[in-house]
C-alpha cells in the first residue's frame, strides 16, 4: 500500500480556499479536492463549507453521500493521513 505524508488538523485548516488549495478530511484521511470543487453535483459553495476540516458533519446532513461511488471518487484526491 502507498504511504502518505502525515498532516495535523491545523495544517489541514490552512487549506480553505482554492487559492490555498481546498483540503478536507474523512476519518483519518486527507484529501486535496481543489480540482473537484467545480465538479461537485451539489455545487461549489457546498463543498467549500467543509474546506479545511472534516466532511462527516456535512455528510451526516446529506445522505446522498452514503453510497460507495462517492467514497471511490473521494479516494482519487487523497494526499495524506492525519
Ligand atoms: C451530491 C460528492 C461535499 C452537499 C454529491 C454527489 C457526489 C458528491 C458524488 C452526487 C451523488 C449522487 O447523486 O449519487 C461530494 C464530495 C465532497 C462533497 C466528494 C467533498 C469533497 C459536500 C458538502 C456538502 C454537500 C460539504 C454540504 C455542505 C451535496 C448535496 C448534493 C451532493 C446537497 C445533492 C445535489 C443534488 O442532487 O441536487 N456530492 N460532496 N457535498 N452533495 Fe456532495
Amino acid at each position: 500500500a502507498p504511504r502518505y505524508p502525515v498532516y495535523t488538523r491545523e495544517e489541514v485548516r490552512r487549506h480553505r480556499s482554492p487559492g490555498d488549495r481546498v483540503w478536507v478530511t474523512h476519518g483519518t484521511e486527507v484529501f486535496d479536492v481543489t480540482d473537484f470543487v467545480e465538479l461537485h453535483p451539489g455545487g461549489a459553495d457546498k463543498v467549500l463549507l467543509a474546506a479545511g476540516g472534516a466532511l462527516e458533519p456535512f455528510w451526516a446532513l446529506y445522505a446522498v453521500h452514503s453510497q460507495p461511488h462517492v467514497l471511490e471518487l473521494l479516494r482519487e484526491y487523497k494526499v495524506g493521513e492525519l
